[in-house]
């Protein structure tokens, strides 16, 4: 006899990717580390297998007050917080338009308060079809009706008709719809849009707006912004959120879990934009109650963390470091597509973030065979997920090589 109510047993299994990665642990004990390739979960690691955890994050928390530790964080978020996840995350990109941010759990706090904000039982949420699986679990959980449409063309670009498609069909009967996009660095596809896709994109939802019967949001997940590029062209995209109609609102759900190695101090937030104070004014208000109602605040610590690092004397400090793990990303990004290109690997383009992606049916066989040889990753009915943020860059080309034995199921050239 189940004890839960239905919504509360829906969910069978535990989590694909802790599940491998309990499988990953098992065999570093049973084989030792360097016979194992974990290309599953999505922390960084350094090339031992460590997790990374940088030192200007770390040593504030070491010298920080315990009664600041200790203590409640405001509800909506410290107020030096709020004003620095903007400034930082926008750059010289911020939108004109009013912009407001509230504290959440990580950046899932924030996805889930914009799902369940912006739409109503059973509205559509449209996403592309490489996804974050928490995505439609939230909608799941709240009820409201998650749908994808193909996210790449023929040609590995962003699929624009099939956006299109997909939205008109479901604005057809229903007045409230909300669109998720994960980019820059897409995960699972490391795929980013470009500044032209991102026109066509939001060209597109404004002429939609024009219904003014219509409320749309725009919710843009960018928990691996920081590692999708040098520089920051990868932010230019936030400019083109500037004097959108009132009935478009768009939230951008912000990480510190990449950008700060701080996966387990969950900090993030809600940041909302649009044209309409009011709009902004509604945004504060419904995000803070829904903290208040499940989290009741976010963790005071990480808020201060982040505030003493963007001081001006502390800036270059975590900067630094976090350039160091972007180009140590990137190095094994690079060595990845010029090895499969080598040898004859179809990949998603990748743009950034902690994932590539090998297209295939035969996802489940292939890591499963993989896994005979102690190299684990993510399968799933699209393809291969392979974790290269954490994989050394000198297990890079073995990985490659057997990925592709396997894909390509042709011995002779391996
Ligand atoms: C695409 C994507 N969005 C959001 C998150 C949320 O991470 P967190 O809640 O730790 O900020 C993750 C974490 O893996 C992710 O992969």
């Amino acid at each position: 006899m189940g004890m839960t109510i239905r919504k509360g047993s829906w969910n069978k299994g535990p989590d694909l990717a802790f599940a491998i990665n309990k499988r990953v642990a098992d065999a570093k004990r049973k084989y030792g580390q360097d016979a194992v390739i974990n290309a599953c979960l999505g922390t960084l690691a350094d090339d031992d297998g460590n997790i990374i955890a940088l030192a200007s994050v770390y040593k504030r928390l070491d010298e920080m007050d315990r009664k600041v530790i200790a203590s409640y964080a405001p509800i909506e978020g410290e107020e030096d917080y709020r004003r620095l996840v903007v400034e930082s995350l926008f750059g010289s990109y911020k939108p004109k338009a009013y912009i407001s941010a509230i504290s959440t759990p990580g950046g899932t706090g924030a996805i889930r308060s914009a799902i369940f904000s912006y739409v109503d039982r059973g509205d559509p949420v449209v996403c592309h079809d490489y996804y974050w699986s928490p995505y439609k679990k939230i909608c799941e959980e709240f009820e409201r009706d998650f749908k994808t449409y193909e996210f790449f063309d023929k040609a590995y670009r962003f699929n624009i008709e099939a956006f299109k498609n997909e939205v008109n069909k479901n604005l057809k009967n229903k007045d409230r719809l909300a669109v998720l996009i994960n980019s820059p660095g897409n995960n699972p596809s490391g795929y980013s849009l470009s500044d032209d896709e991102w026109d066509l994109l939001i060209g597109f939802l404004r002429e939609k707006a024009r219904d003014k019967a219509k409320r749309i949001t725009l919710i843009v997940d960018v928990a691996y912004i920081e590692f999708a590029g040098d520089g920051d062209e990868q932010k230019r995209f936030f400019e083109k959120f500037t004097d959108l109609p009132d009935n478009l609102m768009v939230v951008v759900c912000y990480s510190m879990s990449k950008s700060h190695t701080a996966y387990g101090l969950r900090s993030g937030a809600a940041i909302g934009i649009s044209s309409s104070k009011e709009n902004i004014e509604e945004f504060e208000a419904s995000i803070s109650l829904t903290a208040r109602c499940n989290w009741s605040n976010g963790t005071h610590a990480a808020q201060r963390i982040l505030i003493d690092l963007e001081r001006e004397e502390n800036k270059g400090e975590y900067l630094k470091e976090l350039e160091d793990i972007r180009l140590m990303l990137e190095q094994r990004a690079d060595e990845f597509v010029r090895r499969a290109k080598d040898k004859s690997l179809t990949m998603i383009p990748y743009f950034g973030g902690f994932f590539t992606f090998v297209p295939t049916d035969r996802a489940f066989e292939i890591s499963e065979s993989l896994e005979g040889e102690n190299i684990f990753t993510i399968p799933s009915d699209k393809g291969i997920r392979v974790a290269i943020c954490s994989v050394s860059l000198d297990k890079i080309p073995h990985l490659v090589s057997r990925l592709a034995y396997y894909v390509n199921k042709t011995c002779k050239n391996f």
